[in-house]
């Protein structure tokens, strides 16, 4: 979902269309085993708003993404919104049949923050959705199928953006309140608990660029403060966790986090490679899973100069004083990377986009590779080796780090003869397995996505399910892709099978 990134970010990416049918999607086996390890779990995610719909049953409030679907509907590629969906609210049973079939050990899912607190305050606790994820829970369990469960995955409850969203600190004492329900509710059965999913695809586009509800324009600053707030969001119910659940519930909690890999678009420029690192992943990772508890180094010196230059009397990045360096620092018992593509970076030299801007601060051009075949996201481009690179890099960076792959997925126009995605599907767990054999800590795989589901500003037109879904059938049928009988042959065999009968 890159292409929620400011426009300029895709004016700076050389142009290339879809990739001739010769350009392969592919990722030699690097020699060592050719099987997954016992341990390794494969699964499948998905996110609330995208697949459940009901948006306003059984007492559910309106979250930004309700709000900005309906009020702003010329900015959703084909004007539709998440209102239905693949009711997965009321079709549940469909989703596991899917699940059952693939054979896969875990299901992430998202639970709806305005679902369960449909004010965002703390005076109403909605049972009927409570009722509805406990069933989820209880059926998967029954079906020997983990729960890996997201808190938040952008449909932030449109109550909080009265008082500024995440631009205003409230929102942690806010979200440490929701989190502390979620655990106490659902904990006994939910091991693995992810806070946020993407926070720097929710705070660029929603606060930076406006790209994205709550359309806050005010790049290089609010964004900022909306990162800042939510890593301490994030540790503070990663806190509460481990002070008040863990020693009955011994779970897990984690932190999702988007990045690509950077290659040097000239050879001589291996630290270009670094920035681009830093400037994405490092930002959210380095203050929870780096030594110092803090954003890198680089990233606060570049930004400080910038602000002063800029003649501001103080930062646009706030550094973490010593309180919340501590709390953030080691708060995360694994590290969820959301991979989907890669990019070549060299310095942009004069700086581009908006003044200020993230554009502006990282000061890096971004192409691709005309050998890299494009899915129908204009963003997307398949290069399995930037998943192996970018494993090793935070097994190096980040004292090895137990990894969990919480989406990785392919777009088209949802045919079921979906070859292009059993071969980026291969070819990235290929990547997956030599990363793992070369010693990265990688232990859960999650394809995105299940089911077809609402592509936020890109709404129906781009299909990333392993199974099709008929939005406008009366039944929502789920049918099995080619990819989905793929991927249950690998996790079958626990070996990355030909694809040869799948095609
Ligand atoms: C997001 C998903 C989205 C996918 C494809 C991910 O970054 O978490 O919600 O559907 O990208 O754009």
């Amino acid at each position: 979902m890159w292409d929620q990134l400011p426009l300029i970010l895709c004016l700076t990416i050389s142009c290339v269309c879809f990739a001739d049918a010769d350009v392969k999607c592919e990722l030699q086996h690097n020699g060592n085993n050719e099987q997954f390890p016992k341990e390794f779990s494969f699964g499948v995610s998905t996110a609330a708003y995208q697949i459940e719909g009901a948006w306003n049953e059984d007492g559910k409030g309106p979250s930004i993404w309700d709000n900005y679907t309906h009020m702003h509907p010329e900015r959703i590629a084909d004007h539709s919104n998440g209102d239905n969906a693949a009711e997965s609210y009321h079709r549940f049973a469909q989703d596991l049949v899917a699940l059952k079939e693939l054979k896969v050990g875990f299901y992430r899912f998202s639970i709806s923050w305005s679902r369960l607190l449909p004010k965002a305050d703390t005076t109403v606790k909605n049972q009927k959705a409570i009722d509805y994820y406990n069933m989820v829970i209880d059926k998967l369990l029954e079906n020997n199928i983990e729960p890996m469960v997201t808190m938040f995955h952008y449909d932030m409850p449109d109550g909080l953006m009265k008082f500024g969203g995440f631009t205003n600190d409230i929102v942690i004492k806010y979200f440490r309140f929701y989190a502390d329900i979620l655990f106490e509710t659902f904990g006994d059965r939910v091991k693995k608990w992810i806070t946020f999913n993407e926070p720097f695809d929710y705070c660029l586009p929603g606060y930076g660029s406006a790209y994205f509800p709550p359309m806050i324009h005010a790049p290089g600053v609010a964004d900022y403060i909306c990162m800042d707030n939510l890593l301490k969001a994030h540790a503070s119910a990663y806190r509460l966790y481990k002070a008040k659940y863990f020693h009955s519930q011994r779970g897990k909690v984690g932190i999702t986090i988007s990045s690509r890999f950077y290659y040097p678009k000239n050879n001589d420029a291996e630290e270009v490679v670094d920035r681009g690192l830093q400037y994405s992943l490092g930002w959210l990772a380095h203050p929870i899973f780096g030594k110092s508890g803090n954003y890198p180094y680089k990233v606060i010196e570049d930004i400080t100069s910038n602000s002063m230059r800029e003649g501001l009397a103080w930062s646009r990045l706030r550094p973490f004083n010593f309180y919340w360096s501590k709390i953030i620092k080691g708060s995360g018992d694994f590290l969820g990377l959301n991979y989907y593509t890669s990019r070549y970076v060299e310095i942009a030299d004069p700086p581009l986009g908006e003044n200020p801007s993230w554009e502006r601060d990282s000061r890096l051009k971004y192409s691709v590779d005309k050998n890299w075949k494009r899915a129908k996201s204009n963003w997307l481009f398949c290069a399995p080796k930037g998943l192996e690179d970018l494993l090793k890099w935070i097994r190096d960076n980040y004292n090895n780090v137990e990894v969990y792959i919480t989406e990785n997925g392919w777009s088209d126009n949802g045919e079921l003869n979906d070859a292009d995605r059993i071969d980026y599907l291969k070819a990235h767990l290929q990547a997956v397995l030599n990363a793992v054999n070369d010693g990265c800590k990688v232990t859960y795989y999650s394809h995105w996505s299940l089911i077809d589901n609402f592509e936020w500003n890109r709404g129906f037109t781009e299909k990333f399910g392993l199974y099709y879904v008929n939005m406008t059938s009366k039944n929502k049928e789920r049918v099995a892709k080619n990819s989905a009988h793929y991927y249950r042959s690998v996790i079958e065999s626990r070996k990355i099978s030909s694809s040869d009968n799948f095609v």
